[in-house]
């Protein structure tokens, strides 16, 4: 997600860098193959998890995380289980464990891939409270025990398309979003969500940092069609167990037929409003990174192909790669929004 002005990109320069990319972090995957297969052997394939155990897909055990505060063990011990169908389902091999919580974007810990699960130990995530504002008829701040008190908690097994062209299958633990915006009753004026992360200086390595290229703090929007879409999800965990800080704890957003990107996390502030909010990577660089950001193959990147991802974790003999589809196959249920728009102008 690095940044580089339309007028440095000389055409020519569009594929060779690409590779490039691809090379370096291919290189740079390399170094944990041996892990990464040691630990996919171990880890319950989606079939033998559904032997006796109540949720599709676990942690290993070694891994599984203790909870941030007590409150949060009771309201993990009733988890719905995916169901066995698209669209909350993929039959799609699980990208390990050790995979979706080691190469994250979290760049209020740094840039790197590995940044967020090495220097996200101080992170605190409770108490936590979210700020409701806007068009709602019952703004406040409000603990997250509270919002996610009325809330049934469920897996949803989806795909996470990154606009770098990487892709994963993460079996998620939340709710629906629109679970949680009924709770503040929104105005007929609440046409869009605005989401803001939270800025702690003292524990995110990242915001300290004066290369920093975002403006804190990191923010995202939806349309409130797509916020009320059923598909869209707050998730609060991740194989079965708690959120790791890396991956957006306590909460964070997961909009499966977009780019990874819109998939805010660690979020403390949710606005409505009448009018379309500004958003960190369109802020950035509206050229590469538009508000809507549905995944289409159709659509290039400047610097990324859109047509083909990498699916990990890849290996030393197979790089996984594979066709990006529309919408990142979830079309049936997400494209009805699009109908009257022209996606490459609203990308
Ligand atoms: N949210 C915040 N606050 N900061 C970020 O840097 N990165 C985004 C998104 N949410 C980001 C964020 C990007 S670019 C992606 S691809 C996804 O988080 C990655 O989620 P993951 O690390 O859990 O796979």
């Amino acid at each position: 997600m690095l940044i580089k002005k339309p007028s440095d990109i000389k055409p020519s320069e569009i594929t060779p860098e690409s590779v490039y990319k691809n090379r370096r972090e291919f290189m740079l995957d390399g170094s944990k193959l041996l892990l990464g297969a040691a630990a996919t052997s171990a880890l319950p394939s989606v079939a033998n998890a559904q032997n006796g155990d109540s949720l599709k897909a676990r942690a290993p055990a070694a891994m599984r995380r203790s909870p941030p505060a007590a409150w949060w063990a009771n309201k993990f011990q009733d988890i719905k289980p995916a169901p066995d169908s698209e669209p909350f389902f993929t039959g799609e091999s699980l990208t390990p464990y050790e995979d979706v919580t080691i190469y994250n974007n979290f760049y209020e810990f740094g840039m790197d891939k590995s940044d967020p699960a090495t220097r996200s130990g101080e992170f605190k995530t409770d108490p936590w409270s979210v700020e409701i504002t806007g068009e709602v008829s019952k703004p406040g701040t409000y603990h997250l025990e509270d919002i996610l008190k009325p809330v049934d908690l469920e897996e949803r097994i989806y795909r996470l398309r990154c606009v770098e062209a990487w892709s994963m299958v993460i079996p998620w633990i939340g709710f629906p979003l629109a679970d949680l915006i009924r709770q503040f009753e929104p105005t007929s004026k609440a046409k869009f969500v605005e989401f803001e992360t939270i800025i702690d200086a003292d524990t995110m390595p990242g915001i300290r940092s004066r290369t920093a290229i975002v403006s804190w703090p990191y923010r995202e929007g939806l349309r409130m069609d797509e916020a009320m879409n059923p598909l869209t999800f707050m998730a609060v965990g991740l194989y079965g167990s708690y959120l790791p800080s890396q991956n957006g704890a306590p909460m964070r957003l997961v909009v499966p037929w977009k780019y990874g990107f819109k998939s805010i996390k660690s979020i403390v502030k949710i606005n409505f409003r009448e009018t379309q909010p500004n958003t960190t990577w369109n802020d950035l660089q509206a050229n590469e990174y538009g508000f809507y950001a549905n995944v289409n193959p159709a659509v290039h990147h400047p610097r990324w192909r859109q047509d083909m991802e990498r699916r990990l974790p890849q290996t030393l003999f197979s790089r996984r790669v594979i066709e990006t589809r529309l919408f990142n196959g979830y079309g049936e249920h997400v494209a009805h929004m699009y109908d009257d728009m022209d996606l490459a102008q609203y990308y």
